[in-house]
């Protein structure tokens, strides 16, 4: 069969139309509103603010709405937004861990669509690293584009106030715990701790310290069991540090459990380097001298990653601004904005490290000559489904503060999230 010529015309059009979605969009012609949801409200915020103004820039007729549900690590946003999923009410776009939370709960709801034509657009497979695309990818497409790469496994502290109490940054637990006593005996509190999910974030570090990167990848592929003497210990471990964390931490959000190491209450914390953020851009300490950082006890020469993303989720109502906006997030530009705000770095091998203070530089290059291994808290290595579940389990043990009763509970629940059996 022929086609006549406006009928091929018609189809060239169309080709050039659904390969090329960019042709759409640079042509000004975006409009509507567009619905950015995720967790970086208030002291959080000022990366994402920084991204928004330059759409704005970009797409004047888009008018942005910023929809953030505060709480770290968004634990109280993933539950509103599960909810709006479910419902079949998307916001347009949505912040996403690489990794499990994004594969093993939206990709495999088949709640997302396929980005793998905006990275052959862009090029991005050239100039991401190979081991984050696999970690937002199926055999089925390439499902979100992450905006950064943070490194959870930091232990924080002001190196003024560990010269006065007299203690060095210790490198393994065992360290730790004889310079805890030294600073409890001074009134300070060792180790800072919030809410439930810094418990988990430094459940997860205690635990690479102990299993190291091999066991911890192997807990993760069912080859090491949650009830092994390996992962006994490492809660026997976390029991230990937990009793020189203060006793409010429940009631403290990651940046209080920051302040309380800023303002002298207390010596260490470990978060994820979202930290160096807040104490630069927000608080407008300088990196080196106002606060200094190391790797979290016993994992140095690990570099415990994840990765913030957005996707694209089936029914977004402005996908042409969404895609727009995904466009603009996956850019060099875009990315050396926010992550010298975010604490940060750009995964993109091009990234200009000239924009970044002395703690994202060192971060780039630890990125590069570490053992990378997944975070648990940040939704590397398991789903929302285990991620809730594990909080529970966390309970348990901070009310029992019970090695074997966590140790059972987690392969419960391990089990039932189909964990090692992927
Ligand atoms: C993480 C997220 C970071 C930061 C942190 C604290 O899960 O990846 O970007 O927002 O939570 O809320």
């Amino acid at each position: 069969m022929r086609l006549r010529g406006w009928r091929l015309g018609l189809l060239a059009v169309l080709v050039v139309a659904l390969a090329a979605p960019a042709a759409v969009w640079a042509q000004g012609r975006l409009s509507g509103e567009l619905e950015i949801f995720s967790w970086w409200a208030g002291d959080e915020g000022p990366a994402l603010e920084a991204l928004i103004d330059r759409y704005e820039q970009l797409y004047p007729g888009v008018k942005v709405i910023n929809a953030t549900v505060t709480g770290g690590s968004g634990v109280n946003a993933k539950a509103v937004l599960k909810t709006r999923m479910l419902g079949g009410d998307p916001p347009d776009t949505f912040q996403v861990h690489a990794g499990q939370e994004l594969i093993g709960t939206w990709v495999l709801a088949n709640r997302m669509e396929d980005l793998g034509f905006l990275y052959d657009q862009e090029g991005w497979q050239k100039v991401l690293p190979q081991q984050l695309i696999d970690l937002l990818s199926t055999d089925k497409g390439i499902w979100s584009v992450p905006v950064n790469i943070h490194r959870s496994n930091v232990l924080w502290y002001i190196p003024d106030n560990l010269k006065k109490w007299g203690v060095s940054v210790p490198k393994t637990w065992d360290e730790f715990l004889q310079i805890a006593a030294k600073l409890q005996a001074q009134g300070v509190v060792p180790l800072s701790l919030g809410e439930n999910w810094t418990a988990n974030h430094l459940w997860e570090n205690v635990a690479i310290a102990v299993l190291g990167p091999q066991k911890w990848q192997a807990l993760w592929d069912g080859r090491l069991a949650w009830t092994s003497p390996e992962v006994l210990k490492a809660w026997e471990t976390f029991g230990k540090v937990l009793q020189y964390t203060n006793r409010d931490a429940a009631s403290l959000s990651w940046q209080q459990a920051t302040d309380m190491v800023v303002h002298g209450e207390a010596a260490f914390n470990v978060m994820g380097d979202w930290a160096a953020g807040y104490m630069s851009t927000t608080l407008g300490l300088e990196a080196g001298k106002g606060f200094g950082w190391a790797a979290s006890p016993g994992t140095s020469g690990i570099f415990v990653m994840l990765s913030d993303s957005f996707g694209l989720p089936v029914g977004s109502p402005n996908r042409e601004a969404t895609l727009a906006w995904l466009e603009m997030l996956g850019s060099r530009e875009a990315q050396d904005i926010f992550n010298p705000l975010k604490g940060s770095i750009s995964p993109r091998l091009d990234s200009d490290l000239s924009k970044y203070n002395t703690y994202g530089r060192s971060a780039a290059q630890d990125w590069r000559n570490s053992t990378i291994v997944g975070s648990l808290a940040h939704g590397v290595v398991a789903n929302e489904r285990f991620m809730n579940d594990f909080a529970t389990v966390m309970e348990i043990f901070l009310s029992t503060r019970d090695p074997q009763a966590a140790a059972n509970a987690a392969q419960a629940v391990a089990a039932q999230a189909g964990i090692g059996v992927r």
